[in-house]
């Protein structure tokens, strides 16, 4: 897939799109999981990482809000069901996501790697990922779990402003745009996702607690955590977590030697 910032095509349009350019695996081929709690920055982090390490960038909810943006297609009544869950805060069946991973599943198979975000968020969602990468015959490089105090993730998702064309993140105090209102990279309107209002957020939350943070455990046994403190700039953030790849990898290969 390509490099460019923020091309994410064929992820969004859906099994018979194709990518503009299948991207050259910048040194090791990386497939991540990003974890954390909505807000946390996961989305922020790996359109960094995407830039320095060539590994798409995956965004399960970028596609149902895709979906919910199209007009030139009626939505499947399975789609309009998870826009109405993902409206309330609430997590989209896991049938419903699977489905949805699963017609993409070329996108997990590119040699340039890939960076998950949003998924997956349940433990059904984990399992059915790690039964199918097993039959392609791959495996994760490591999960990324980004903390953050709760305060500090509030304030990051109340500010949060979106680009309708290139889906580019922005702050509305921390990460302006040079010219309000508008995008720095392809001058789209930047808007207020609906599931950032208060209400929404606090469901968001609570069901984060109940279905996604049991993944920490899950992928811790099977040794494939890496904790990395989302505090500070995104730069020190995206190094931090370039560090904790490298010690990681370094780790892996001297117990093998
Ligand atoms: P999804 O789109 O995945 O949302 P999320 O996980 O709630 O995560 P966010 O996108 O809200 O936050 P983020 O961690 O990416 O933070 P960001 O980088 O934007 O899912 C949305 C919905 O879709 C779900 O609620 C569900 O309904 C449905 N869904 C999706 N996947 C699903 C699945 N697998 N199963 C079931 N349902 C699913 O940053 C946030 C803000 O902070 C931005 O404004 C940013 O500019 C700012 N910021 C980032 N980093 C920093 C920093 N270091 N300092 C200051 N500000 C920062």
């Amino acid at each position: 897939m390509s490099v460019t910032k923020n091309d994410r095509a064929a992820w969004l349009q859906g099994p018979t799109a194709e990518c503009s350019a299948v991207g050259q695996p910048q040194g090791q081929s990386w497939r991540l999981v990003l974890l954390g709690a909505p807000g946390v920055g996961k989305g922020t982090q790996a359109d960094l990482l995407h830039q320095r390490l060539g590994a798409c960038h995956l965004s399960t909810g970028d596609v149902f809000r895709a979906a919910a943006g199209r007009t030139d297609c009626k939505p499947s009544p399975a789609m309009l069901a998870a826009l109405g869950y993902m409206r309330r805060g609430e997590l989209v069946p896991d049938d419903t996501v699977w489905e949805m991973v699963r017609e993409r599943s070329a996108c997990l198979r590119c040699r340039g790697g890939f960076l998950l975000d949003g998924f997956p968020r349940t433990l059904g969602q984990a399992e059915a990922l790690r039964l199918h990468m097993e039959v392609e015959g791959i495996s994760l490089s490591a999960v990324v779990n980004y903390e953050l105090p709760l305060d500090e993730i509030v304030e990051r998702l109340s500010g949060r402003r979106v680009c309708e064309k290139c889906k580019a993140v922005f702050h509305a105090t921390r990460q302006r745009p040079h010219v309000d209102g508008i995008c720095d990279h392809c001058a789209g309107r930047l808007y207020q996702r609906e599931d950032d209002r208060a209400e929404a957020v606090k469901v968001r939350m609570e069901v984060y607690e109940r279905s996604t943070a049991p993944l920490i455990e899950f992928y811790r046994e099977y040794d494939l955590l890496l904790p990395v403190p989302a505090t500070g700039k995104p730069d020190e953030i995206c190094a931090r977590t370039l560090a904790a790849l490298v010690a990681r990898t370094d780790r892996k290969v001297a117990s093998l030697a």
